[in-house]
């Protein structure tokens, strides 16, 4: 183990489904060894706020560290500067098209690119239904690079009660990618004997 907290890159882009991110953010705001660097890209300001009502220092309070996105000289634009990886939660069309053509043109692409040179965990919770073409190559070439295409889609197996309950079930699938302890979710153990309506004898 490095002799330093585990640093999340945590993106925040302008797709619907903000929450997620904040999710993230106060989970590993309070994750023991853990220091979360936060990018907020500037739509992502417009669905913080249109989404959860929450103003843009609010949400930055959430994290260890802030990076402005425009700051392409900030420490997670480079190879150098040790992380474990990144979420970008949620990713729109436009970062995920930065992403997979190597554009580096702000810091969110920048630390996307890095974190896929170095062969780090790069997991983006891409949004937008339905995919045109572009998207869906653009899927494929991240997907190629080593990211991890992880679009926020809610499961119903576990029986959620609450809009909050579907957002940590997937939370915790993305936490699960970075082998970081939770408790948001329980793990599924299988079908209950007599849950079928079947004899399981
Ligand atoms: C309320 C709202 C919801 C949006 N939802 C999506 C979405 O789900 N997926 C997407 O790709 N873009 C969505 N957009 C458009 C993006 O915000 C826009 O393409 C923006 O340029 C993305 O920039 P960013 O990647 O730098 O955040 C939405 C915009 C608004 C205002």
């Amino acid at each position: 183990m490095p002799d330093r907290p585990r640093r999340i890159v945590v993106a925040i882009t302008g797709a619907t489904g903000a929450v997620y991110g904040l999710r993230l953010l106060q989970f590993l705001r309070d994750a023991p060894g853990i220091e979360s660097h936060l990018i907020l890209s500037d739509a992502a300001i417009l669905t913080l706020h249109q989404e959860t009502g929450l103003q843009k220092r609010e949400v930055e309070a959430l994290a260890h560290v802030v990076h402005k996105v425009r700051d392409v000289g900030a420490s997670v634009a480079s190879g150098s500067f040790q992380s474990d990886g990144m979420i970008i939660a949620p990713c729109s069309m436009k970062t995920l098209a930065s992403v997979a053509h190597g554009l580096s043109d702000n810091l969110i692409a920048r630390a996307a690119d890095v974190v896929l040179k170095e062969r780090r965990r790069l997991v983006l919770m891409v949004r937008e239904t339905p995919f045109n073409l572009a998207h869906l190559r653009n899927m494929t070439a991240v997907t190629e690079m080593g990211g991890i295409i992880f679009p926020p889609l809610p499961s119903f197996y576990h029986q959620p009660a609450s809009i909050a309950e579907m957002v940590d079930h997937t939370v915790a699938r993305v936490l699960d990618l970075f082998q970081i302890e939770h408790g948001l979710a329980p793990r599924w153990q299988g079908m209950q004997a007599g849950s079928t309506g079947t004899d399981a004898s």
